[in-house]
């Protein structure tokens, strides 16, 4: 089932998602209807609060990117209860989109390596060091279930630049192709 996506100015997106348990009904489904939202909106990660649910569940899909990147075939993975435990290395730029921004991009310094730690759609816990395009796409999405956004990095200047658009967003303007679900 495909979900709308919950965009800026809605609650739910500032709030610092909750760890869940593996008895955390609906699971599956989920995840499952998850995949299909990022999919139907041709995005690459998706955290649950961004379908309104303020729980640490984060699906990426970097399978789209490998006709480039051949390195992430077939990657697409879950990502439970997880915490960036330390970033490391040069503050990198990098030009960043959000399915919950429609319409704004922006490029975004963000370290080039983090170690992670989460779980896996069994529970297993991981431990990663991870680098390029995927610390990216984690930094980002794990974000997401902080309670924080893409904009918050930009500096004064580029906020200010993207003022008016932000104001339309929570006016319910917004342009895509996927169903949102907007403040109005
Ligand atoms: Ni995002």
């Amino acid at each position: 089932m495909i979900l709308p996506i919950y965009t800026y100015g809605q609650p739910v997106l500032r709030k610092v998602a909750e760890d869940i348990t593996p008895d955390y009904p609906g699971l599956k489904e989920l995840i499952s209807n998850m995949f299909e939202t990022l999919d139907k909106a041709d995005g690459v990660g998706l955290a649950a609060p961004q379908i309104g649910l303020p729980i640490r569940v984060v699906v990426i899909d970097l399978d789209v990117l490998s006709e480039d990147l051949p390195e992430y075939k077939d990657f697409r993975k879950v990502y439970i209860n997880a915490h960036v435990l330390e970033t490391s290395g040069e503050m990198e730029p990098m030009d960043e989109g959000c399915l919950s921004l429609p319409g704004i991009h922006e490029s975004v310094k963000r370290p080039g390596h983090i170690r992670v730690r989460y779980m896996d759609e069994d529970f297993n816990e991981h431990e990663e060091e991870v680098e390029g395009y995927l610390a990216r796409v984690m930094q980002h999405e794990f974000d997401h279930i902080e309670g924080k956004m893409f904009i918050d990095h930009l500096s004064p200047l580029r906020k200010q630049m993207i003022k008016g658009k932000l104001a339309a967003m929570l006016k319910g303007k917004v342009n895509c192709s996927y169903k949102v679900r907007t403040l109005k």
